[in-house]
């Protein structure tokens, strides 16, 4: 593993979950540089969306800490994990809009709830993020009026909205058909080229975050299994890796 140069923007150290005797997280470490596209791969049910619950602060291991830019969020009140929070930006599994609002006010959303500004301002921020997503024409849309491609997107420029030093992705792509694929992909580049944040994505398309990630990791079995580049993971001979670029039935990825 390269070494990273300063503080990572994320540190877990050794952090373990379980839910009803289920060891979901079984000693987690690992680190994420500042300004890289991280993505963590595993199956389904793997416990990726459980990590990225506990990187954001909505859970709590049983043990272990979390370092978000050198500062340690396990037992963190709530008035200063919203401290850390505000630099965040999730885009959640299912997008995650809110139903009875518009496209528009769905971006706005994190802007009036954080920062005091006038409607103007507001508008012009949310016109902006929509804009650089490709969906400043359906700001008066519901997002049942969308596709599942448009409200990722949407999902997206609200994550954006607040100029974010570290954006988490669960699932950015799932359920959407190759093509959409590439277009969530391509917005993931270009808005990070803009931005120099540090995203976090998690998912189980491995071909398609080989071409966007500077560093994978796969989580099995509650760990980090292993870890490299994308040209490491590509050139892998670890069965764990030739069973998920393979997608095959056969391999460790199978067993229980
Ligand atoms: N709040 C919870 N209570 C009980 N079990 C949970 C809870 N959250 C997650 N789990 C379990 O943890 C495991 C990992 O879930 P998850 O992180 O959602 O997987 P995925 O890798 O698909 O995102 C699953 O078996 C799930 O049932
Ligand atoms: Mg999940």
């Amino acid at each position: 593993m390269s070494g990273s140069p300063g503080i990572p923007m994320i540190r877990l150290e050794n952090v373990c979950k379980h839910y009803n005797g289920q060891q979901v997280l079984d000693g987690v470490s690992f680190e994420i540089r500042k300004g890289s596209i991280t993505t963590i791969m595993g199956r389904s049910g793997g416990g990726k969306s459980v990590l990225i619950r506990h990187m954001i602060g909505l859970e709590a291991p049983d043990s272990g800490a979390i370092y978000i830019d050198g500062e340690n969020i396990v037992g963190m009140g709530s008035r200063e994990l919203n401290r850390i929070r505000r630099r965040f930006g999730v885009l959640f599994q299912d997008a995650a809009l809110f139903d009875s609002l518009t496209v528009e006010e769905n971006v706005a959303f994190p802007i009036r709830e954080h920062l005091r500004l006038r409607e103007k301002q507001v508008r012009a921020i949310v016109h902006d993020k929509l804009d650089k997503v490709g969906m400043g024409e359906h700001l008066h849309k519901f997002p049942n009026e969308l596709s599942g491609g448009m409200r990722k997107r949407v999902g997206l420029a609200r994550a954006l909205a607040l100029d974010p030093d570290l954006v988490f992705f669960d699932e950015p792509t799932s359920g959407l058909d190759p093509i959409t694929r590439g277009v969530i992909y391509d917005l993931i580049l270009d808005t990070h080229r803009e931005m120099d944040t540090t995203y976090v994505l998690v998912s189980h398309d491995i071909h398609g975050v080989l071409n966007v990630s500077d560093w994978v990791m796969m989580l099995f079995k509650g760990r980090i299994a292993v870890q490299g580049t994308p040209e490491e993971i590509r050139s892998s001979t670890d069965p764990l890796i030739q069973q998920f670029t393979a997608v095959s039935g056969h391999g460790p990825l199978s067993m229980d």
